[in-house]
């Protein structure tokens, strides 16, 4: 999804608390992973670095506990790379954003789910596209040098490259995946995404390079996102039709059977209402279907400052939590 100016409400800092271990093995899940999106420390990236508390803030633990309750295993955490290493993408890192990057990494992850790290950066760094693929190879490998050891973690090398070369956009995810693999992080999954906003219903027409990636440790899943409204840019409540979720991903599915690959549907979302609640089911399974090829979906999104948006899965009062989530919990 694109990121538009967001209305910034009152802050409220997630306060971090044991949780307990759940045994994710037990769900009967078509899916390997169900979760959601948190946002919140991408947030004001118009205010570079800004300030944790106005700009930006980071995901509320609570929250993920209520969203692991009901049976999510997988949170896509959203941050900044220009925060994370303000100087250069080779530079050092802030380590207070990272600490609290890690806290929240930590808490999902100590909870048996998966976390994943998504430089929410559209490849680009201080607004221009990233185009040293060495850079960027240092970059991840500075990253992956710190959460090596936490094999629940799953690198996402970045959010929704677009208008950019296609082949810059095919060498940056080589790049991320032989940097990750060189800071000695061999046992995590790594997420690669592709252009034109990783959309799944272009993803054959755009990308079809990318089956070209490779990984030692044979761990790569494509992530693509998928949005039900006219433009598929995931702006509007409305959906297209009833049926455009399975349509949306069908050519995306073959392309993954046809070429052996794996991928997550790494953001989704429709409005509150009848017709996208119909299409969102019949986009869900359809991926079920065929749950050797896709190992799962998270929504698009939780975090504590979306306020009335209108896909924000929130817990409690968010819009998709109270009118979606019996939708999705199908799905748990
Ligand atoms: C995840 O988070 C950011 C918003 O903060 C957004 O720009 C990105 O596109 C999100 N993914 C989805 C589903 O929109
Ligand atoms: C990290 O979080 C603490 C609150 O827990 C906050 O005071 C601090 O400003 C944050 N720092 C950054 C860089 O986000």
């Amino acid at each position: 999804m694109r990121f538009d100016r967001l209305i910034l409400l009152a802050a409220t800092a997630g306060s971090v608390v044991a949780a307990p271990v759940k045994n994710f093995a037990k769900r009967a899940s078509p899916f390997q992973w169900f979760g959601v999106n948190e946002s919140g420390a991408e947030f004001g990236n118009n205010v570079i670095p800004g300030a944790w508390g106005t700009q930006y803030i980071f995901p509320d633990t609570s929250t993920i506990q209520t969203l692991m309750d009901k049976g999510m295993n997988i949170f896509r955490i959203a941050f900044l790379m220009e925060r994370l290493v303000p100087n250069s993408m080779t530079g050092s890192f802030d380590t207070d954003y990272l600490k609290n990057l890690t806290e929240v990494v930590d808490y999902v992850t100590n909870a048996g789910a998966h976390a994943v790290l998504d430089p929410h950066n559209f490849g680009r760094y201080n607004g221009a596209i990233i185009s040293s693929t060495s850079d960027f190879q240092t970059f991840w490998k500075n990253v992956a040098t710190k959460f090596a050891s936490n094999e629940k973690v799953i690198f996402d090398t970045n959010n929704e490259y677009h208008d950019m070369d296609q082949t810059l956009v095919l060498n940056l995810n080589q790049a991320a995946i032989n940097g990750i693999r060189a800071a000695g992080a061999t046992s995590q999954y790594i997420f690669v995404e592709g252009n034109s906003w990783s959309g799944a219903w272009t993803w054959v027409d755009i990308n079809d390079n990318m089956k070209a990636l490779t990984d030692p440790q044979d761990k790569i899943i494509y992530e693509m996102h998928q949005y039900l409204d006219s433009d598929g840019s995931g702006t509007s409540a409305t959906c297209v039709s009833s049926t455009i979720g399975k349509e949306r991903v069908s050519a995306a599915t073959a392309w993954l059977k046809t070429n052996g690959k794996k991928g997550i549907l790494g953001e989704y979302a429709g409005g509150v209402n009848d017709q996208c609640k119909t299409a969102v089911k019949g986009m869900l399974d359809a991926l079920a279907a065929d749950s050797a090829v896709w190992l799962g979906a998270m929504w698009w999104a939780a975090g504590p400052w979306w306020g009335d948006y209108i896909f924000s899965l929130e817990p409690t009062t968010g819009v998709a939590y109270t009118g979606m989530l019996s939708t999705l919990e199908a799905y748990l």
